[in-house]
């Protein structure tokens, strides 16, 4: 399949483009390489005759439609988006042009490209959403976001990503567009843009600095392995039935505390400190505004309809990722100069 991937120097688009090519699938990386973009997390399908870049911005109509045009695309994975809750807080107008304008832009051009085309059914837009549009969960265990839960998005993240995900299934809809949906919980692996959470606690760790942890580190996320995604991705857009959404989720529900408390012990082990252990740096810093207090998945649509199954551990998954961080020094060092890593972003007023 001739698969073009928005986004794919970002932290999960580069897993789907490394995977889709080690499955032999031929691939265009259309990103617009924003200060979340590293061309290097592509470097090691960027010779194969099956990989093609174009830098180009799905801001920019006739940007995206020429790709359109000189590629002719059998499926689209969009991923391209602005995506730190922190920075959505202090600058919104920025996703909203990139994540709802450039989603929108995305979905007229593939719309055009699949008329010209004859309207395969075959045809898949695939978005790649967020469990966050469905707002914040109570900590009743019992309770989960299903793909029937109610959009309820807090942040302008959140909310611009929800808006994403209403004009696909619209364009779907009212033009027939073949698409499917998925919203994942929270990611994490190689890879990792050094001002998320997980990789702010490795580096921060690293070099003798706090750990920042946000009010009382009581918030719960469900963590799942980047490489994880990538292949519930694939799978979703090979059997994914047109029209539907799918939730992606690990199960693996931790608090904030509990996840730095599991890395710090990871730290302790690979890489011991003369003295002590690197959760004496964990620092309590003031809250995220209007921090959702729980996201969980339930995945039991893509389980029982596509049969995916994460494949390790959140335990195994995190000793891979510090393990790939104590092993990629020179990849996180040249990102650490990008404007606003290493500071704290989203304070508001
Ligand atoms: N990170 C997570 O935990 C998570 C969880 C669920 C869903 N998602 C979704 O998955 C997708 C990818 O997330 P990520 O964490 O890899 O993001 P990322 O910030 O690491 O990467 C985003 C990529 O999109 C590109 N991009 C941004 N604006 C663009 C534009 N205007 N035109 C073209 N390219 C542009 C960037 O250059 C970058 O390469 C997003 O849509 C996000 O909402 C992320």
């Amino acid at each position: 399949m001739k698969l073009l991937v928005t986004g794919g120097a970002g932290f999960i688009g580069s897993a789907v483009v490394r995977l889709a090519v080690a499955r032999g699938h031929s691939v265009v990386n259309l990103d617009a390489l924003t200060y979340a973009a590293c061309l290097a997390n592509i470097a090691s399908v960027a010779d194969s005759p099956l990989y093609s870049f174009e830098q180009a911005d799905i801001r920019d109509p006739a940007a995206v439609e020429a790709v359109f045009r000189r590629h002719a695309p059998d499926a689209v994975m969009h991923l391209a988006a602005e995506s730190h809750v922190d920075r959505s807080i202090d600058g919104p107008g920025v996703f909203i042009e990139t994540n709802v304008a450039g989603t929108y832009n995305m979905l007229q051009a593939a719309r055009a490209h699949w008329d010209r085309i004859g309207r395969p059914e075959s045809f898949r837009f695939h978005h790649i959403s967020t469990d966050e549009v469905f707002g914040s969960l109570p900590a009743d265990p019992s309770v989960k976001f299903t793909e029937d839960t109610p959009y309820d998005p807090r942040s302008p993240y959140s909310a611009s990503k929800a808006a994403s995900d209403h004009l696909v299934r619209a364009w779907h809809e009212t033009y027939g567009l073949p698409v499917v949906l998925t919203n994942c919980s929270n990611n994490y692996g190689p890879y990792h843009f050094p001002e998320k959470l997980i990789p702010v606690i490795i580096l921060s760790a690293l070099a003798g600095k706090p750990l920042p942890i946000y009010g009382d580190g009581s918030n719960i996320r469900d963590w799942l392995y980047v490489e994880d995604h990538a292949e519930a991705l694939l799978l979703v857009l090979e059997q994914g039935k047109s029209g539907r959404g799918y939730n992606i989720g690990g199960e693996n529900e931790r608090t904030n505390l509990e996840l730095v408390h599991t890395l710090c012990a990871i730290l302790d082990e690979k890489r011991p400190k003369a003295s002590g252990s690197y959760a004496d740096q964990i620092t309590f810093v003031t809250d995220r505004p209007g921090h959702d207090a729980r996201y969980a998945i339930d995945p039991t649509r893509i389980r029982t309809e596509l049969g995916w199954r994460p494949s390790v551990t959140v335990e195994e998954g995190l000793a891979r990722t510090v393990e790939w961080y104590l092993q990629n020094e020179d990849w996180w060092r040249a990102l650490q100069d990008r404007k606003g890593v290493g500071e704290r972003l989203g304070k508001a007023s």
